[in-house]
């Protein structure tokens, strides 16, 4: 095992009502990151767990930018492709990523319909290797498609899907006033009884979660 020990508050580890493991219950998605880089060894380690993820007909849709602090013009470039509510906090991560999801199958250029369903899954994967080495992963819907496309001279048939903020865990106080409260906030998630059906019904809890 090469689990780190995860520093995460207690107000944000999931009060699970089930044994879920660690990782888990112990990732969330903070603002404040410490000004710390991550090693190149680590970033190389996430990309490869999202390499690792299953995917439909095995297309691996998925594709990302990297850009780390020490290379400011790659860095900026992606800032740049947020909008200016992320940016005012994304900037503190020392790494930034951009997803990108392929719309159609290699094999027939048909669409395939899964294509964000698996880059989600992908990043994901990349985001729980990163719970697991100490590192924190902040997913953004927030970005500004048509300047990465731009930026990223990206071709027809891929299109930008989200921002990755990356890095160790930061101290509230590098944040804006105004985004604290936030980074303290208990995590909290609807029941299992919302969302998980029986087959005899919409919207009917499945006997197994309604109690
Ligand atoms: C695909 C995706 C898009 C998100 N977009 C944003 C965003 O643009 N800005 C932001 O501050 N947080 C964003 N988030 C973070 C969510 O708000 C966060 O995951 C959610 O509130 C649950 O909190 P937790 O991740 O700490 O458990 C996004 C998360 C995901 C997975």
């Amino acid at each position: 095992m090469n689990r780190t020990t995860v520093d995460a508050p207690s107000e944000k580890i999931a009060d699970a009502a089930h044994n879920i493991d660690d990782l888990f219950r112990t990732r969330w998605s903070p603002r404040a990151f410490a000004d710390r880089p991550v090693e190149p060894e680590k970033i190389q380690r996430m990309l490869e767990a999202a390499r690792w993820t299953m995917s439909s007909y095995n297309e691996q849709p998925w594709r990302y930018v990297v850009a780390t602090k020490d290379d400011d013009a790659a860095y900026e470039a992606v800032l740049n492709c947020l909008i200016e509510g992320n940016q005012e906090w994304a900037r503190l991560a020392p790494v930034l990523m951009m997803s990108f999801v392929k719309t159609t199958f290699d094999r027939n250029d048909e669409d395939n319909r899964c294509a964000e369903h698996d880059v989600g899954a992908a990043s994901a994967a990349l985001t729980f290797q990163a719970t697991s080495m100490g590192l924190y992963v902040h997913q953004m819907a927030g970005i500004r498609p048509e300047v990465a496309c731009e930026t990223f001279d990206v071709p027809d048939d891929v299109e930008p899907m989200a921002g990755l903020a990356i890095g160790y865990l930061g101290d509230p106080e590098r944040l804006p006033e105004g985004r604290r409260a936030g980074e303290r906030r208990p995590r909290s998630r609807a029941p299992l009884s919302d969302f998980v059906f029986g087959a005899d019904g919409w919207g009917a809890s499945a006997d197994l979660v309604s109690s």
